[in-house]
């Protein structure tokens, strides 16, 4: 089965985006080195404020006929041949396909509030989808909305990645009860929180040190921890030119503890083919 992984958390400007694009990529890289038969990655936009799709097309005008708006209207009967159809290849790597977000997900949202079925709108066009590709990484719009809903149905694993002035416990288990409800409520088995990443860590703050220390002493969240990348400015000016962490400078601190990340989700999480 090949492994959907959500990045989610309600907070704005924790590295969801971020982080989705570039282990997306990284996937697609470390495959292509193992010479892996399928070394295609399926990226989905949820969020309408479209960040991971403009830094990865290049555009974020995407709408009626063309993004994720499209297949959530579709008719059940042709909203996987749909999917497919609004799926567009990267500007990042051949490998690294996209499913656009567009402004229009709100209205989407608006529109599909209290219809039949509406929480499985990606889910169940998505499973016809996914099977062709070795990985799908979702990214999910800052709040717990039926968008972020219908993208974590569709998701194997939730990973949470939160700064670390967020770090407290009781926050990181309010996030974690949300995505469990959401499992529990709609019966995913699959769907599992897979993993916290500490994102933009200033090692020299202390009071960073100090809710890092108390995550990796915590007797459940310490063992979720998948991975902590640092407070790095080439984040940022990749993001700003539309380029991901690795093409603007593999040796950023930030690059390599991306492709530290990554190598941990492909080796132990396993089934990504
Ligand atoms: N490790 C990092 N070091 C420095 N800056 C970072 C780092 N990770 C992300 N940023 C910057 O923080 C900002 C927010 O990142 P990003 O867009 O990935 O967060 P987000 O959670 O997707 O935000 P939103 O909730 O608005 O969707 C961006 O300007 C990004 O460049
Ligand atoms: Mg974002």
């Amino acid at each position: 089965m090949t492994r959907i992984f959500a990045l989610t958390n309600h907070k704005g400007g924790v590295g969801k985006s971020t982080s989705a694009t570039n282990i997306a990529l990284g996937i697609v890289g470390i495959l292509r080195n193992a010479n892996a038969p399928n070394p295609r990655v399926l990226l989905i936009d949820t969020d309408s404020q479209a960040h991971a799709t403009l830094v990865t097309t290049g555009r974020n005008d995407y709408g009626t006929d063309d993004s994720l708006y499209t297949v959530l209207m579709a008719d059940r009967q042709t909203a996987s041949q749909v999917l497919a159809n609004c799926i567009v290849t990267s500007k990042w790597d051949e490998n690294l396909h996209v499913l656009p977000a567009s402004p229009l997900l709100e209205q989407a949202e608006r529109e599909l509030q209290g219809t039949a079925g509406a929480p499985y709108r990606l889910a169940d066009p998505l499973a016809k989808i996914a099977p062709h590709y070795a990985a799908v990484v979702i990214d999910t719009r800052p709040s717990f909305s039926l968008m972020t809903e219908m993208a974590l149905i569709s998701s194997t694993d939730a990973i949470v990645p939160v700064e670390p002035r967020y770090l407290e416990t009781v926050g990181l288990l309010s996030v974690i009860g949300k995505i469990n409800e959401i499992r529990e409520g709609w019966r995913i088995q699959n769907l599992r929180v897979s993993g916290l990443l500490v994102t933009k860590m200033d090692k020299r703050v202390r009071g960073h040190r100090h809710l890092l220390n108390e995550l990796r002493g915590h007797p459940m969240l310490g063992k979720l921890l998948i991975g902590v990348i640092p407070m790095n400015e080439a984040v940022s000016y990749a993001h700003r030119s539309h380029r991901s962490i690795f093409a603007y400078d593999p040796k950023a601190s930030a690059s390599k503890a991306y492709a530290q990340l990554v190598g941990r989700l492909v080796k132990h999480l396993g089934g990504v083919q």
